[in-house]
């Protein structure tokens, strides 16, 4: 019994300990801790119609909300502080992450009225971080290593903003950083003869001075304040601004080409589980495949890499590779690879769907009406390949 209690008090200095090194670990030497912003507004015009009922942050990659995999990337670096912007789909973003806690995270919630652009989320945030040191972060951004690395750079060398970036084959496409001397020496947005190949992924470290920054710019062509002018505004007076590479795969998934990809390369690193129910009748082929708690599949074979969702029902149907099925979806008689498809909705009868996301509650179902034909309701900016 003694040792019993030895052993318990032990455990609980060592997590006294712990928490108190952590705790010292973020703090700069002006003694304020490290925080985290995330950046969950926005409009996402590119991923219409998703986005026109749903938070593009909230997409799940291998049935994980998008957002999720950026709460714990920040949780690893041993920040606790998150402020997330949030815009129209605040209730939805809300309701998922609530008080964060599920991640060991405290999160505050902060309005942006519209996605008036990345530096207005910093400004509108002044109140929230003010004085301390913080990194911000995309919430639709995927980045496979994490984010460890660059935050403890960032308060081993104490410059005043660092930014991420990987090289890319094709930098038109993105915000380009030009070194010099190992420093940052110019940004420049999607230039047509980049002088680099190295775009910035979408995190960013900043100290206290980022905010006369924001404050000083004037919105861009499009309308918003560009974290880049803001950015190129402190290297304008001298401000140190350092560059960090990394060479893992990360993707900005505002996109549906992107999303795939994403869900692709997620999937390929999954390790099989079982828990819903396979009948005799199927065949599950590769060993990434997770079958969650209450999916049925039935007569049906899937080729893994493949995940699908709590209470889905696969009858009589292929999965192929790359597929993730959501919770509670019933795919019947059909084929489908290469494709995310999201909670509570209905394939049936349907020859083959590649390549596509399929929102919730959606119904794509082969009908013996006459006159045969298509017959859709799809909303605004919906898209259909025949
Ligand atoms: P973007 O993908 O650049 O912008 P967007 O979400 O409006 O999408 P689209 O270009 O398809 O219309 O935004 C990157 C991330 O930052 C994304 O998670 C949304 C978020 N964001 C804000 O929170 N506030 C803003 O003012 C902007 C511009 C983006």
């Amino acid at each position: 019994h003694r040792d019993l209690h030895r052993l318990i008090r032990r455990q609980r200095q060592m997590c006294i300990r712990d928490r108190y090194r952590t705790r010292k670990k973020n703090r700069n030497p002006g003694g304020s801790a490290v925080k985290a912003l995330i950046l969950s507004g926005g409009k996402g015009t590119r991923l219409r119609p998703i986005t026109h009922t749903n938070a593009k942050q909230l997409v799940p990659i291998a049935n994980k909300p998008i957002l999720f995999y950026g709460l714990e990337a920040i949780r690893e670096t041993g920040i606790t502080e998150v402020g997330i912007i949030v815009g129209d789909t605040k209730e939805e973003i809300k309701k998922a992450v609530g008080d964060g806690s599920l991640w060991g995270l405290r999160v505050t919630y902060i309005e942006q009225e519209a996605p008036f652009g990345l530096a207005h989320a910093v400004k509108i945030a002044e109140d929230y971080l003010f004085p301390d040191d913080f990194v911000m972060y995309l919430g639709d951004n995927l980045i496979k290593d994490g984010i460890k690395p660059f935050v403890d750079e960032f308060q081993k060398t104490k410059p005043n903003a660092q930014i991420l970036l990987a090289p890319v084959p094709h930098p038109q496409q993105f915000g380009v950083a030009l070194l010099k001397e190992g420093k940052v020496f110019s940004l420049e947005e999607k230039p047509k003869e980049p002088k680099s190949n190295l775009a910035l992924v979408g995190v960013y470290m900043f100290d206290k001075n980022i905010f006369s920054a924001v404050k000083a710019i004037k919105p861009s062509w499009r309308n918003e304040l560009e974290i880049t002018d803001a950015i190129q505004y402190l290297i304008d007076r001298k401000f140190t601004v350092t560059p960090h590479t990394i060479t893992g795969w990360w993707k900005d998934t505002g996109k549906l080409e992107d999303l795939l990809e994403a869900n692709r390369i997620i999937l390929d690193t999954i390790k099989g589980s079982i828990q819903g129910e396979v009948d005799d009748h199927s065949r599950l082929e590769g060993n990434k495949i997770i079958v969650e708690k209450g999916a049925q599949i039935v007569n049906s074979t899937i080729r893994g890499p493949a995940i699908i969702g709590k209470n889905a029902k696969i009858l009589n149907s292929y999965i192929g590779p790359f597929t993730s099925v959501y919770f509670d979806t019933t795919i019947e008689k059909s084929e489908v690879e290469h494709s995310i498809i999201l909670e509570n909705s209905r394939i049936s009868e349907i020859r083959r769907i590649e390549d596509s996301l399929v929102g919730q509650n959606v119904e794509i179902i082969r009908s013996f009406k006459r006159p045969a034909a298509y017959r859709m309701m799809l909303g605004d900016s919906s898209k259909v390949e025949v």
